[in-house]
């Protein structure tokens, strides 16, 4: 079966070749994203896999080195999409303008392919435009670099995550109810940008029709001592990049939570995962994955007015809705049940109502219905997360800690470490 492999990676991508082969594979292209503003990456990671009978899209935290996939708590999400009825390729959805949109801005070469049931083609961002995208369950919120402003305000960053969430009704038990961040750097922030994002964090209506409120947030981030005792000791820290000056600040202290994840075995594989979301007890409103630490750079910061928002970074997430449809319509692109057998041996699915988002630790009560479905959400966390104590520092990467690690080091070490300075 031939696939066709995009891959969407920072710059460790490049040291990974780099220090396993001297010269990359013959047919990979690389290709570097226009990155306008200084202190930008593309911080995305994706795959986007070409099967013949559809594609299969997947955003995830992990870089592609071995330490990422084993020893730390990192978040993946995949749906495959079959192939649009080719009689009626201008049918759109959400989702597919977000990912055109996305892929639009990175401006690779147009190149060519050949795949069985494709042909000879080329792929460029309206090639996707092949699939139907129709049954997605989720909404992409990226943020790509430049002083946006018009209409491209709403298309990025904090202000995509504003608007798709201005669409939305959820549960009258979300209004006013907290916001969880939990990411693994911290950008250099302050009160009023903490203000504009909840501000977009915050937004959605109840099924009253009054917009939910704001929530109040706290950060999910590891203590000294949890990266102390983790898999990896210190040296997890270093993929926990923030320095002192960020993490010092007194206006944080208010925010402050533990990674605390005993229910899912993953107390000590520290985050690289990001997610934030709404929630109420056991129920989420929303939940995002991305690949987006909490920075300006990552998210945006508004400018002149709040009539433009500046992004340094490519970043991309998916976020998770409570939704009319059920989630993923059980196509796939690799076993051999065809989408029409899946649909005429399924129950019609129009009767579905919306999805409940829950933890896995949510205790199902009745008041679901039967006619709504109840999508278990694999938030690593526990929730509502628990605030430091007076004892609880939180980590920075550039402190010295002289008590020893479970490999019995201290911080920092004294030899190379890794290579690379991803986050
Ligand atoms: C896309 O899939 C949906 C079912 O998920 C179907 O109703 C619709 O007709 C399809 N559209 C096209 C253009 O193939
Ligand atoms: C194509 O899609 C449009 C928009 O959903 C729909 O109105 C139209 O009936 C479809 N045409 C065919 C040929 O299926
Ligand atoms: C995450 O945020 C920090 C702080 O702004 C930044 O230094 C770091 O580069 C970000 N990570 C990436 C790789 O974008
Ligand atoms: C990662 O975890 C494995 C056990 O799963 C351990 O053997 C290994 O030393 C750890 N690697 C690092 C870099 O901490
Ligand atoms: C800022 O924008 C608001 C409306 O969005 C407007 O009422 C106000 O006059 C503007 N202020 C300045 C200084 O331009």
């Amino acid at each position: 079966m031939g696939i066709l492999l995009l891959l969407f990676y920072q710059t460790t991508w490049w040291t990974l070749i780099g220090c396993c082969q001297r010269n990359k594979p013959a047919n990979w292209i690389l290709h570097k994203p226009p990155l306008p503003i200084s202190f930008g990456t593309h911080h995305s990671k994706a795959m986007l896999l070409i099967y013949p009978r559809g594609v299969r899209i997947i955003v995830h935290t992990a870089n592609l080195i071995h330490v990422d996939w084993n020893n730390k708590s990192q978040g993946l999400w995949m749906q495959d999409f079959p192939l649009k009825d080719q009689n009626n390729l201008s049918e759109e959805c959400g989702f597919e303008n977000d990912l055109i949109d996305y892929l639009s801005t990175l401006k690779w070469p147009e190149f060519s392919a050949n795949l069985p049931a494709h042909g000879n083609f080329k792929i460029n961002p309206s090639f996707f435009k092949k699939f139907n995208f129709s049954s997605a369950a989720v909404r992409l919120i990226a943020s790509v670099p430049g002083y946006h402003t018009g209409s491209s305000l709403k298309k990025w960053g904090h202000m995509k995550l504003r608007t798709v969430l201005q669409e939305c009704t959820f549960e009258k038990g979300f209004k006013k109810s907290p916001l969880v961040y939990q990411f693994s750097s911290l950008g250099s922030l302050d009160e009023k940008w903490m203000a504009e994002l909840s501000s977009s964090m915050s937004s959605g209506f109840s099924e009253d029709k009054t917009p939910l409120g704001i929530g109040e947030p706290l950060i999910v981030w590891p203590t000294v001592e949890d990266v102390r005792c983790s898999l990896e000791g210190y040296a997890a820290g270093n993929a926990i990049p923030s320095p002192q000056k960020n993490v010092d600040k007194d206006f944080l202290k208010k925010y402050w939570a533990k990674w605390k994840a005993s229910h899912t075995g993953r107390s000590r594989a520290m985050p690289h995962i990001k997610t934030f979301a709404r929630y109420n007890g056991q129920k989420l409103a929303w939940f995002l994955l991305t690949s987006a630490n909490l920075s300006k750079a990552a998210w945006g910061a508004l400018q002149k007015n709040n009539s433009q928002l500046m992004i340094r970074s490519y970043e991309l997430g998916v976020l998770i809705l409570p939704s009319a449809k059920r989630h993923g319509c059980g196509f796939s692109c690799t076993s051999n049940i065809v989408p029409s057998e899946i649909k005429s041996g399924s129950t019609e699915t129009s009767q579905i109502q919306k999805t409940k988002l829950v933890t896995l630790t949510w205790h199902g009560s009745s008041d679901a219905g039967a006619s709504s479905e109840v999508v278990y959400l694999p938030v690593p966390y526990e929730l509502p997360p628990q605030r430091y104590s007076s004892e609880d520092v939180p980590w920075s990467w550039d402190k010295r800690y002289t008590k020893k690690d479970v490999y019995g080091q201290v911080w920092p070490r004294h030899f190379q470490l890794y290579a690379f300075q991803d986050s």
